[in-house]
């Protein structure tokens, strides 16, 4: 048993020593192309490129996955056209394109570039990114493609989510058809450019929920403060310039591996890497409640999860149709209760700690300041509600909502924003005057009725005391008559 196991790990380790002579390349040339059986692997050890079939099926893929765990597959390139059989190469042409063949030399994917090279190679890197580029180029502006241009189902450390401006190219995480098929799905991860941009998760061209626009410290459904652990191994970014508009993040610590992926039901989640128990763990589900669904309360409400029922609408709206709400259809929303009197006088409610509602028709000014952002919106009539634009330094910039609010959260542990909300001066005078009546008028109440309960004590006590000093002296006086007349009278009394 001892001997077995000894030359068990002597083979395992001679195995070991053979791949890491003979594949330890990161590279392949136009000379040295890569077959179905043979890997890549990137530098640092975190990544393989190989060939792979998912789940049952029998089709032939080239993928990068994470050599701790060779199921996980992060990239494919064939996505759409897997091969039949294990005939395979990788090859990469005198021009710099990478191509997929098969045994009949029928070209199954290719990468593409409008630049040429010299000197072409393609490598893996240790970000899990296959590159193409020039000799020793690397400055990654000067690569002629890259696979984290396109993304599959996994958001990974350093790649971009979002647009380049000028040439109007988009990077997007679209989820397997099935865990059998990498084709597209019908689920995708994208920056949406409408209004100030926001993350939305979609089916098709519609929104199923959405992760919100970015406020300097975070997205407006993940409000989490500095401090937090996500904080503390995220280092993440969000860059929106005249040229491009992009979220991305990083690992603080390069020996964690952490992605980020959508799931064949639009589910997206992220899974770090615990060495310990060789798996991974999941640490965190975007949509985790019910809250998330996109816009289930409909137009002018909050969604609170730890209230019943969860939809309610936003104070001076009531329901569109009352029926359907009561019955927990919510989708109609609510309407005003008084409409806005415009340019005749409006004001705006204070929400706290709330995800922002949908940005897609809203309009945004980095430079201006909160009474500004007030200004502006009482100009026109159809602006419904402001914001800052950036919660950093005490808040800084504008965010205008042009036409209804959606997809409002209420948080409860004091996260979340601000968000002013525009009212009919008469509507907010009403809200106002009762919330005095709750806030303010009941304390005032409960001291009037106890000034009014102590008084009422106080001079029954004076009224008895004196009663009873009356009395005293009544009966003394009587004493003192009584004394001429009788002693006997007061005990019979
Ligand atoms: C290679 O691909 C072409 C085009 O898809 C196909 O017609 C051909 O049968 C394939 N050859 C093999 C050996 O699979
Ligand atoms: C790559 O190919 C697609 C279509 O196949 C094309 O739209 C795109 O412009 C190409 N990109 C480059 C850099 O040539
Ligand atoms: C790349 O770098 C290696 C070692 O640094 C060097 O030997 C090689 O000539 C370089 N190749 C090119 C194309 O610059
Ligand atoms: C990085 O993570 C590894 C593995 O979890 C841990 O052992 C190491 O201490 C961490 N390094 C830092 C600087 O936090
Ligand atoms: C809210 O506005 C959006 C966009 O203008 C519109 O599609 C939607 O139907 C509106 N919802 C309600 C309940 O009015
Ligand atoms: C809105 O309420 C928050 C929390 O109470 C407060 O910090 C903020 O100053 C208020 N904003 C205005 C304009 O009153
Ligand atoms: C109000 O804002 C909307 C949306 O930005 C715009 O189309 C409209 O022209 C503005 N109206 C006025 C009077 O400024």
């Amino acid at each position: 048993m001892q001997a077995m196991k000894s030359l068990f790990v002597c083979s395992f380790l001679f195995s070991f020593l053979s791949i890491s002579t003979t594949t330890t390349l990161d590279t392949i040339i136009p000379s040295r192309s890569m077959r179905d059986g043979e890997t890549l692997v990137s530098a640092g050890g975190s990544f393989q490129l190989g060939f792979f079939s998912p789940g049952s099926s029998k089709g032939r893929y080239l993928g990068i996955w994470y050599s701790v765990d060779i199921e996980t597959v992060v990239w494919v390139a064939n996505r759409e056209t897997p091969l039949g059989d294990s005939s395979g190469v990788l090859k990469v042409t005198e021009q710099g394109v990478l191509v997929l063949l098969n045994s009949s030399n029928s070209m199954k994917w290719s990468s593409n570039s409008s630049r040429t090279a010299g000197n072409p190679v393609s490598q893996l890197m240790d970000s899990g990114n296959l590159v193409v580029k020039d000799g020793n180029e690397t400055n990654p502006d000067n690569f002629l493609w890259q696979s984290f241009d396109y993304p599959c189902d996994t958001f990974l450390p350093e790649m971009k989510l979002g647009w380049d401006s000028s040439t109007g190219f988009d990077r997007y995480v679209s989820s397997w058809k099935s865990t059998d098929d990498p084709a597209p799905g019908e689920f995708s991860v994208r920056m949406d450019r409408r209004g100030l941009p926001q993350v939305v998760i979609m089916k098709g061209a519609k929104i199923t929920a959405r992760v919100g626009s970015w406020n300097g410290l975070y997205f407006a459904a993940y409000p989490y403060p500095p401090q937090t652990r996500e904080n503390q191994i995220l280092g993440r970014k969000f860059v929106l310039d005249k040229d491009e508009v992009y979220y991305e993040y990083r690992l603080l610590n390069t020996s964690i591996f952490s992605r980020n992926m959508v799931n064949p039901s639009g589910i997206v989640q992220r899974f770090t890497w615990v060495y310990q128990r060789h798996s991974w763990e999941l640490s965190y589900t975007l949509q985790a409640d019910r809250c998330e669904n996109y816009a289930l309360c409909g137009a002018y409400t909050s969604c609170s999860i730890n209230v019943s029922p969860i939809c309610a609408c936003l104070k001076g709206f009531v329901p569109k149709s009352p029926k359907d709400w009561n019955s927990g259809y919510w989708s109609d929303g609510c309407v005003r209760k008084i409409p806005l009197a415009c340019s005749y006088g409006d004001d705006f409610l204070n929400y706290t700690g709330v995800k922002l509602p949908d940005t897609s028709s809203s309009w945004f000014d980095k430079s201006r300041s909160l009474k500004e952002c007030k200004g502006l919106c009482l100009k026109n009539c159809s602006c419904t509600a402001y914001a800052n634009l950036d919660i950093r330094e005490g808040g800084t910039g504008c965010l205008l909502w042009f036409g209804n609010l959606t997809d409002i959260r209420q948080f409860t542990s004091g996260v979340g924003q601000d968000l002013y909300v525009r009212l009919a001066a008469s509507e907010l005078d009403h809200i106002e005057r009762k919330s005095k009546f709750n806030k303010k008028k009941l304390p005032g109440i409960l001291i009037s009725s106890a000034v009014l309960l102590v008084g009422t004590l106080l001079i029954g006590l004076i009224l008895y005391i004196r009663k009873k000093k009356l009395r005293n002296q009544g009966v003394r006086s009587i004493d003192c008559t009584k004394h001429y007349l009788g002693e006997d009278r007061e005990d019979m009394e």
